[in-house]
């Protein structure tokens, strides 16, 4: 009944429902179009529908806006934010940008508007190697996710990189113990982690890539069993695409208390009396959306 509401209002008040793999499985069934991050910016910036309606944290909808400036950008839930994108203070990058010379500030989308106005290009876990392969400038300051950061500079030894010390709880509290543990459990399962894990988990991981690499590397691979470390959202693509597989987790701290405060309830609300509206200021709209941008560009030439 409720999901019926939101189709039938969504057509009549022209909304595109843009959901995020973390949130729940019921909110992505509603939605137009469900990816990562990165599939997330993309759809944002071509939509034509007039308003945008995001099931997901505030980055993502700030996002949203930025690309697409003058569609009106909604949130399910206004509250749900994403702790690391307030991680990093505008000062530790002006500090730096004294400190180096041929300087690139680098910003994981998971970031705030204000910090994405102070930085040169922005990129998301699945393009993070290829934009940051096609930059010139020899030092990076790699902002906020250090775990990610040092990820993908092993990768790129030729730069050097400044990591910043911002972390994703979630995926911070998959510990290789637990890891260890799950794999003794299920010796035969192969393990796909998200690049936001700590060091030690990605070192015994066999794939590491966003939700959607994760997803697509589970529909294709012959394997028939995964122990997956990320946000417990992905299950409900992963079990869909893929009924004859199985798929574990470490149990209940796989949770983003933030992407799971989208529900059905806040998006039909939102559809009937919508409030939650992105704003943003005229000089943040013109800075912020040129690192969005760059990246969006550079990953269209490098053929992601
Ligand atoms: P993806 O870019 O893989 O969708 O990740 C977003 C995110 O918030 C991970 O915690
Ligand atoms: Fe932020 Fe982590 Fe939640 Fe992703 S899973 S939105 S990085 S807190």
């Amino acid at each position: 009944m409720i999901k019926e509401e939101i189709k039938k209002l969504k057509k009549e008040k022209d909304f595109v429902i843009l959901a995020h793999y973390y949130v729940d499985g019921e909110v992505q069934e509603i939605a137009d179009f469900v990816g990562d991050s990165y599939y997330l910016a993309k759809t944002a910036a071509e939509t034509e529908s007039k308003n945008i309606l995001f099931a997901g944290v505030l980055f993502m909808g700030e996002s949203a806006k930025l690309l697409n400036p003058d569609k009106n950008v909604y949130m399910a839930d206004i509250t749900a934010d994403c702790p690391m994108a307030r991680m990093v203070e505008t000062e530790d990058i002006l500090r730096i940008r004294e400190k180096y010379d041929d300087l690139a500030v680098v910003c994981y989308v998971n970031s705030t508007a204000e910090v994405k106005a102070l930085s040169d290009i922005c990129v998301t876990s699945s393009n993070a190697l290829k934009v940051l392969k096609s930059l010139k400038e020899k030092n990076i300051f790699f902002i906020p996710d250090g775990n990610l950061g040092k990820y993908v500079s092993k990768q790129i030894p030729e730069k050097n990189f400044i990591f910043h010390n911002g972390f994703c709880h979630v995926h911070k509290s998959i510990e290789a113990n637990l890891v260890k543990k799950a794999k003794e459990k299920y010796p035969d399962a192969i393990i796909l982690s998200h690049p936001e894990c700590t060091e030690d988990v990605l070192e015994i991981s066999d794939f590491v890539g966003s939700t959607s690499q994760i997803i697509d590397y589970a529909e294709k691979s012959e394997i028939g069993k995964f122990i997956i470390y990320t946000e417990m959202g992905v299950f409900y693509e992963l079990s869909k695409k893929n009924p004859d597989k199985k798929f574990y987790s470490v149990g209940h701290r796989q949770f983003c208390p933030n992407m799971k405060k989208v529900s059905l309830e806040n998006v039909l609300e939102t559809l009937k009396n919508p409030q939650n509206e992105i704003i943003l200021s005229d000089n943040i709209m013109q800075k912020a959306r040129i690192p969005l941008e760059k990246m969006l560009e550079t990953a269209k030439q490098v053929s992601l």
